[in-house]
C-alpha cells in the first residue's frame, strides 16, 4: 500500500471513530410540564419546563425551557410563552419539534454523521396520530432512530420495580397532563388506564374554586404555587389552620388584590380531579386478574411523576384502595430514568419497546 493511500485510510478510520464515538443514545421524557433528557453512560443531564416563548409576528423561537417559563403570563402582546403539549400529547407540533431540538442539542452534539438513537415516552392512551407526532418530532430533533416506550412502563422501570418478574405490581404516574395507571407483570402492562387529569387539572380546580369563593382570578403559575405550598390530598394534622396570602385580579373590578387562602379549601378544590384519578385506579383493579390482584396486596401502588409529591396523596390512595402505597425515590425523574435504562448495556428492555423497535 502506498504511503499516501495508507495515510488516507488512517485518516478515514480516525474520522469514522470520531463520528461513531460521538453518536449518542438518549432517553427522553417529553412531558406536558417538564422534559428530561437521559444520556447513556451519563444519566439525566437536562430537566427543563416544556415551555417555549415565540414571537407572534415572525414565529421566531425566543426562549425555551426555564427562561421561557419565567415569561408565562407576563409577556408583551407580541410574545407568547406557550406550553406545546397539552394533556400528555403534542398540541402544537412545530413548537414541540423546535423545543425538542433545542433540548437535544443542549444535551449532546448532533451532526450529520452522528444522529442519536432516541427512546422517547408516550402515554398509554394515545392515538396512532399522536404517537406518530412524537416520533416525527424526535426525528426533526435529529434522531437517526426512534423507539417509543409506554410512559407507565418507563415509570415502573425508573422506580426500580421488578417489572420482568412474574409478580404483579402497580404504578401510578401523575404528571402535569396525564395520570397513567398500570399493573405490570412479566415485562408487560397487563391492564393500563390513562386519564387526562393530573397536576394541571389540580391547578385549574384551585383557580376555579378561588374565583367562585373569593371572586378573584389567579394566573396559571400562581394556582400551581398555591398547590405546591399548601396543597394536600388528605386532611393532615400539620396542615390544619395553614393559610397562604395569594395575589390575583378581582373578577368584579379588575383591580389587583391579595386574599388569604386556607389549606382546607385547597384540598376541597382538588377533590374532584383526585376522585377521577382514584376512579382510573379502580377501573384497573376491577380488570386485574385475581392472581395479580393478590400480588398487589403485597407489592401495592408505587407513585411516580410530579403529582406523587402532593402532600398526603399516599394516605388518600391507601384509604381509598386498602393497598400499601409508596412514593418512588425522585418521582420526577422516574420516566426519564426508565427510558434511559433501556439503553444501558445489559438492561432489561420492556416488551412494548421491543415491539415498537421492530415496527420502526
Ligand atoms: N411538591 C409537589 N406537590 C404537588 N404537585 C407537584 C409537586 N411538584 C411538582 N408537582 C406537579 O407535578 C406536575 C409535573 O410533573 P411531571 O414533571 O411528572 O409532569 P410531566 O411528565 O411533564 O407531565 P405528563 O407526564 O402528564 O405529560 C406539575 O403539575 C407540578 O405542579
Ligand atoms: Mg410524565
Amino acid at each position: 500500500m502506498s504511503t499516501a493511500r495508507s495515510n488516507f485510510m488512517a485518516g478515514l478510520s480516525a474520522l469514522f471513530s470520531l463520528f461513531s464515538t460521538s453518536v449518542k443514545d438518549i432517553g427522553i421524557d417529553l412531558g406536558t410540564a417538564n422534559t428530561l433528557v437521559y444520556v447513556r453512560g451519563r444519566g439525566i443531564v437536562l430537566r427543563e419546563p416544556s415551555v417555549v416563548a415565540v414571537d407572534e409576528h415572525t414565529d421566531e423561537v425566543l426562549a425555551v425551557g426555564k427562561q421561557a417559563k419565567e415569561m408565562l403570563g407576563r409577556t408583551p402582546e407580541s410574545i407568547t410563552a406557550v406550553r406545546p403539549l397539552k394533556d400528555g400529547v403534542i398540541a402544537d407540533f412545530e413548537v414541540t419539534a423546535a423545543m425538542l431540538k433545542y433540548f437535544v442539542r443542549k444535551s449532546i452534539s448532533v451532526g450529520t454523521f452522528s444522529r442519536p438513537h432516541i427512546v422517547i415516552c408516550i402515554p398509554s392512551g394515545v392515538t396512532e396520530v399522536e404517537r406518530r407526532a412524537v416520533e416525527d418530532a424526535a426525528k426533526q430533533a435529529g434522531a437517526g432512530r426512534v423507539d417509543l416506550i409506554l410512559e407507565p412502563m418507563a415509570a415502573a422501570l425508573g422506580a426500580g420495580l421488578p417489572v420482568d418478574k412474574p409478580k404483579g405490581c402497580m404504578v401510578l404516574d401523575i404528571g402535569g397532563g396525564t395520570s397513567e395507571v398500570a399493573v405490570i407483570s412479566y415485562g408487560d402492562p397487563i391492564v393500563a388506564e390513562s386519564v387526562r387529569v393530573a397536576g394541571d387539572r389540580f391547578d385549574e380546580a384551585i383557580a376555579a374554586y378561588i374565583r367562585k369563593k373569593h371572586g378573584v382570578i389567579l394566573g396559571e403559575r400562581t394556582a400551581e404555587e398555591v398547590k405546591l405550598q399548601i396543597g394536600s390530598a388528605y386532611p393532615l394534622e400539620n396542615m390544619q389552620d395553614v393559610t397562604m396570602d395569594v395575589r390575583g385580579r378581582s373578577a368584579a373590578n379588575g383591580q389587583p388584590v391579595t386574599i388569604t387562602v386556607a389549606a382546607d379549601d385547597v384540598r376541597e378544590a382538588m377533590l374532584q380531579p383526585l376522585k377521577s384519578v382514584f376512579e382510573a385506579i379502580h377501573r384497573v383493579l376491577v380488570q386485574t386478574p385475581p392472581e395479580l390482584s393478590a400480588d398487589l396486596l403485597e407489592t401495592g401502588i408505587t407513585l411516580t411523576g410530579g403529582g406523587a409529591l402532593l402532600r398526603g396523596l399516599d394516605r388518600f390512595l391507601h384509604e381509598a384502595t386498602g393497598l400499601p402505597v409508596r412514593v418512588a425515590e425522585n418521582p420526577l425523574d422516574c420516566v426519564a430514568e426508565g427510558a434511559g435504562r433501556t439503553l444501558e448495556g445489559g438492561a432489561y428492555i420492556p416488551a412494548n419497546a421491543r415491539r415498537d423497535r421492530e415496527e420502526v
